[in-house]
């Protein structure tokens, strides 16, 4: 029993080895045979009128790279050619039923089947990879490629674009009459496709064109596979659109930051230079192009606003710091900003938003009493012409204010005269204080117009920037 399993075991696997010895020896005998007196320069049809046709297949492994800027796809291929040779036959009987062989290809004639819209410069040669040779003829040949081609990229809609390139292939030399193309499938093979970071794949239609050049009356058949891609844009979105937007935020808070500080002219700058940078960003990676790209638009948008912002923030601080000097502020506005939309907006007076409200009308109480003359002193020296009414008067006031008593009118008379340089002096610190009062109170009244223009101003740009983010991001 375990002899004769041992010899059954030994015996095939002699029988095995003398096998692929034959096989061997036939193959060789295969190949001396069919390459005696064979060209591969030659189209292998029988009748020079036949057309040989060609049958291709792309298989589409990777996107290496999309380069916008210089409208150049590189991808990764496998492109698959089978046809017939009419002189590459033979009968497998006699070969003890070797149906198929491998050799390399550039034994064989092989169809000039190149990519139309190439576009790197060297001259890449298709790789010698083996052909399987059957016995009818049928040749197929598999050669991986990596292919540089022109692509028409539309930047318009960056980041939120899909892309169509072209891969044309056709024979560089012969023409429709003698080798003739055809798709295999009507796609491209997608099947192995390793993901990609950047492109989603939405299809790879193949269409065959056959063009007649106005000088020849051969026709000229090609294949064009369409690839259809879509951005994935999310890194687009978190490296360069929400930082802008945020960045966009900050603007219009320069009207809200107090005129005092002074550096509401800086924010706005500031908030200028970092969008430039992100404007600068995108230009590098696209094709300057007619397109721009729509966050481009953006950018330069949200800028526009940023710049308009500056621009009025100062001559809001101008009117901010209309002082002493400036013009009462006219009566429309005094009504229409002051009145309405300060209620609308809902500014408070300077400072009282920061403070107790009680305390602010004490503080206002006090300053009203502050500098206030008895009215008696402002009186006085007004009705000079009463004479020796007056000066009675005054020396009784004198008498019960300075306390000094005697009836001498000589020192009376004294003491009359200082009282009067003395009033007049008063009055005149009286009086530039009241007029210091009132400019204050202009220079407050203007420093409140710009307060709610500034806010108003605020909302305005809020507005703006936040119906710009909404419109871009709709479009993602
Ligand atoms: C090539 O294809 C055409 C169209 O399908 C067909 O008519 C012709 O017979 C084919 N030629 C050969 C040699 O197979
Ligand atoms: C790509 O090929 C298709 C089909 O031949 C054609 O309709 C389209 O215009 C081509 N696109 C470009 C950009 O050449």
């Amino acid at each position: 029993m375990y002899w004769s399993h041992s010899c059954f075991a030994l015996c095939w696997i002699v029988w095995a080895a003398l096998r692929l010895r034959a096989e061997g020896k036939y193959a060789q005998k295969l190949f001396n045979d069919l390459f005696e007196d064979y060209s591969n320069a030659l189209r292998p049809v029988e009748d020079t009128d036949k057309v040989l046709n060609v049958t291709l297949q792309i298989t589409l492994s990777q996107i290496k790279d999309m380069d916008e800027r210089n409208q150049i796809l590189t991808a990764y291929l496998w492109i698959r050619q089978i046809w017939y040779d009419a002189y590459l036959k033979w009968d497998r009987d006699q070969y003890d039923g070797l149906d198929s062989i491998r050799i390399p290809s550039d034994l064989v004639w092989r169809p000039d089947i190149v990519l139309y819209n190439k576009a790197d410069d060297e001259s890449s040669e298709p790789v010698n990879t083996n052909v399987v040779l059957r016995y009818d003829g049928l040749i197929t040949w598999d050669a991986p490629a990596i292919t540089k081609s022109s692509c028409v990229v539309d930047v318009s809609y960056f980041p939120f674009d899909d892309q169509q390139c072209n891969l044309t292939f056709g024979s560089w030399t012969y023409n429709g009459n003698q080798v003739d193309i055809f798709n295999a499938l009507d796609s491209g093979d997608l099947s192995d496709f390793i993901e990609d970071v950047e492109w989603e794949i939405h299809g790879m239609p193949a269409v065959k064109n056959v063009i007649t050049y106005g000088c020849c009356s051969e026709p000229y058949p090609d294949i064009t596979f369409t690839l259809i891609l879509k951005r994935k844009s999310s890194f687009y979105i978190v490296n360069l659109l929400i930082p802008c937007v945020l960045i966009s935020f900050l603007a219009p808070l320069s009207f809200y930051l107090p005129a005092a500080s002074g550096e509401k002219v800086s924010l706005g700058v500031t908030v200028l230079l970092a969008m430039t940078v992100f404007q600068l960003m995108v230009a590098e990676i696209m094709p300057p192009s007619e397109n721009v790209p729509l966050i481009g638009k953006y950018y330069i948008a949200t800028m526009a606003l940023i710049t308009a912002s500056t621009a009025l923030t100062i001559m809001v601080m101008n009117i901010h710091f209309c002082g002493a000097e400036a013009k009462p502020v006219p009566q429309w506005a005094r009504i229409v900003i002051l009145k309405y939309m300060s209620k609308i907006l809902l500014v408070y007076d300077v400072g009282e938003s920061c403070t107790n409200p009680c305390h602010s009308k004490e503080r206002g109480h006090q300053r009203k009493d502050y500098g206030k003359l008895p009215e008696l002193y402002q009186k006085g020296p007004r009705n000079r012409n009463n004479g020796i009414a007056q000066k009675k008067e005054t020396n009784k006031l004198l008498n019960n204010d300075l306390g000094i008593q005697g009836e001498n009118p000589k020192e009376a008379d004294n003491y009359c005269a200082r009282y009067t340089a003395l009033t007049r002096n008063i009055e005149y610190i009286a009086k530039c204080l009241k007029d210091h009062r009132s400019n204050n109170a202009k220079g407050i009244e203007w420093k409140k117009v710009a307060k709610v223009i500034d806010r108003f101003f605020m909302w305005i740009f809020f507005i703006m920037v936040f119906a710009m983010s909404i419109l871009i991001m709709a479009k993602a």
